[in-house]
């Protein structure tokens, strides 16, 4: 594991410790690193019709896209069980970066990494994006 994988997954785990997730229980913290060295975090926000709730990972994602981020390096996930992103997860990171890596870990554990090609081979597609 890289140094700076590393420092995501230390990031991922502070932002962990944000998560409102009084229904659940379940905190996640994600660390989206952009190509441009730039890191955005997101944690899970839950609401009391449940269906509103937030997944980390978008949090993260919504954040870099938003600040004007397109391309991304890596993302670095912390929740109990080094936890596998949700699929509306993978298919939103695949939008931006289909064969991102994805580090999964613990609180406190040894990270893991994989490909996000890896976890979502098929994403959905349909027609070419307008010019
Ligand atoms: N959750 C995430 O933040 N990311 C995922 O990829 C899957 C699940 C959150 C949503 C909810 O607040 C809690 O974990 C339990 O599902």
């Amino acid at each position: 594991m890289n140094t700076v994988w590393a420092r995501l997954v230390g990031e991922a785990a502070d932002a962990r410790q944000r998560a409102y997730a009084p229904y659940s229980g379940f905190a996640v913290g994600a660390a989206l690193l952009a190509a441009d060295g730039s890191v955005f975090t997101g944690a899970n926000v839950e609401n009391a019709s449940y269906g509103l709730t937030l997944c980390a990972e978008r949090v993260a994602l919504a954040g870099a896209v938003a600040a004007g981020k397109r391309e991304f390096a890596a993302l670095a996930v912390v929740a109990e069980g080094s936890t596998v992103p949700c699929g509306a997860c993978l298919q939103s990171l695949a939008e931006f970066a289909p064969s991102l890596p994805v580090i999964l870990a613990e609180p406190g554990g040894p990270p893991r990494a994989l490909e996000l090609a890896h976890l979502l081979p098929k994403p959905f597609t349909s027609r070419e994006k307008l010019p």
